[in-house]
């Protein structure tokens, strides 16, 4: 294994940190590495050739009052696979945020759990203003790049999707930035190499929705009419659709008004799901009433005749009115966990023509964070890849294959003290089947003081790992990550 440090970034933590999410599994690092040759368990595929991309909350200050973990600075690990080798490098996304708290020793912003009124600085990104913007929440490779993005709304950052080097803030020609920014989980259709985006705002328009041609040009961008202020965090799309979406989980309206941001389930409010024409406007959506939920993540939506059917994860708990006795017990931190919240792989039907609706639990399990095969996007789906978690706590336990048809599913249950990544799901080259694919994860190991790369057949995941490459140091649990075949990539 050669490795060498990059850079070492400067911290004011504490040295005795005892926050649940800065410490353990959830450890920040300081160290930016680049590592190459390194050390394989096992034998990695000759026909798996590509990046593995994982965002990361890795603050380096303390926060003004109290920290949430969606407050830490971005981090993206990458680990690169080529040939039967692999190396991997880790980067801080070098936001405007960021480097002006580097220049100034400590936080500057208030996060999401604190009053926007405590920030020092009186700019600032998100939705809610005077945040920072971290880009740390998702990452994709569009046109052959990597891009990141804050899910509260900021600037997104592109980065070389082989070296991590910083590339600058997306502008789209110059068509962009709004003001309001834009929302983490951008989706890239790799059929049509088109990139759909969204983002939301307490002042009227409320949501935007937008979409980027195979050549980085913003060749849509709209208004969409809601009745107030919402907090969506995701969007599906179809062949000829995008999926919009307003819930009845946001932010108090009365309390906005007094500056403050808290989050409520409006009981009486249904569910609506928005199908819009990939490039239409307000006035040509399709808006459908469901059960009232909180959807965090969409795997997928398709076209089924005139229905348009819609995965993803219901919760059967949206608004937990209590901490689990597992886990911290601070209010903020309930909505972090899938067994509090009950997250459930759920199907929402709807039929253009005729109006009717039909929605379904696929399961009794709870998971979240799914994947599917990319190339599958906005086409009939049957696979997904989802995380379970620690009970209490935002850390995976382990994943769960669940096949949408049958019903049946696949467990893998990780060592205790052990925790994987969201899923990247990279197609075998030169296979097309939906299920000809390796799964990509991290994996934070508390007993061994160690990180790993780890790949599965996912044709059989039970069968464990096929290989495992070690990594430099223990990573920091993280959120969002994209697998980018290689074949995609400029300059691969
Ligand atoms: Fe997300």
């Amino acid at each position: 294994m050669d490795i060498s440090v990059f850079a070492t970034t400067l911290s004011t933590l504490p040295q005795d940190d005892d926050h649940p999410y800065r410490t353990g599994p959830w450890r920040p690092q300081t160290r930016e590495f680049d590592a190459e040759n390194l050390d394989v368990e096992g034998e990695l595929p000759r026909d798996l050739s590509g990046v593995y991309l994982r965002n990361t909350e890795n603050p380096v200050h303390p926060a003004l009052v109290n920290y949430h973990p969606f407050d830490g600075d971005g981090m993206v690990h990458m680990t690169m696979f080529r040939d039967g080798q692999a190396t991997y490098r880790n980067r801080f996304v070098k936001t405007d945020g960021f480097r002006a708290e580097q220049a100034a020793g400590g936080p500057l912003w208030a996060g999401i759990a604190e009053s926007p009124a405590r920030s020092i600085r009186r700019d600032g990104w998100g939705a809610r203003g005077l945040m920072k913007d971290a880009s740390s929440t998702d990452v994709v490779v569009h046109a052959g790049v990597a891009v990141t993005s804050f899910w509260q709304c900021g600037d997104l950052y592109r980065l070389d999707p082989m070296t991590l080097d910083e590339l600058g803030k997306e502008s789209w020609g110059g068509a962009y930035p709004s003001d309001v920014g834009v929302s983490a989980h951008t989706k890239v259709d790799e059929h049509t190499g088109e990139l759909l985006f969204f983002n939301y705002s307490t002042k009227a328009p409320f949501l935007h929705y937008g979409v980027v041609d195979a050549a980085r040009r913003l060749v849509h961008y709209v208004p969409i009419d809601i009745p107030g202020a919402r907090l969506p965090h995701d969007m599906t799309f179809t062949e000829n659709f995008a999926i919009l979406n307003d819930l009845p989980l946001f932010w108090d309206p009365d309390l906005i008004k007094q500056g403050h941001y808290v989050s409520r389930l409006h009981r009486e409010l249904p569910s609506r799901l928005g199908v819009i024409p990939r490039r239409g406007d307000s006035a040509s959506i399709t808006w459908f009433d469901f059960d009232p939920t909180y959807v965090l993540h969409w795997t997928n939506a398709w076209e089924d005749g005139d229905d348009i059917v819609v995965e993803g994860f219901f919760q059967g708990c949206p608004e937990p009115k209590d901490s689990s006795a597992h886990g911290p017990s601070s209010r903020m931190f309930r909505f972090l966990a899938q067994d509090v919240l009950q997250t459930r792989l759920h199907r929402w039907r709807m039929n253009l023509a005729t109006g009717s609706v039909k929605e379904e639990d696929l399961t009794a399990t709870c998971s979240e964070f799914g994947v599917i095969n990319a190339m599958f996007a906005g086409r009939p789906s049957r696979y997904v890849y989802a995380a379970t978690n620690r009970p209490g706590w935002f850390l995976f336990d382990g994943f769960v294959k669940h096949d949408t048809q049958t019903g049946s599913e696949v467990r893998v249950e990780l060592n205790e003290g052990v925790y994987c990544s969201e899923i990247g799901v990279a197609p075998k080259v030169g296979k097309r089947s939906e299920d000809d694919v390796y799964l990509v994860t991290y994996t934070v190991d508390m007993n061994r003081d160690r990180s790993d790369c780890v790949v599965y057949d996912g044709a059989d995941i039970a069968a464990g790992p096929v290989a495992t490459v070690r990594l430099p140091e223990r990573l920091s649990s993280g959120t969002h990550s994209c697998w980018a075949q290689g074949s995609s990539l400029a300059g691969w």
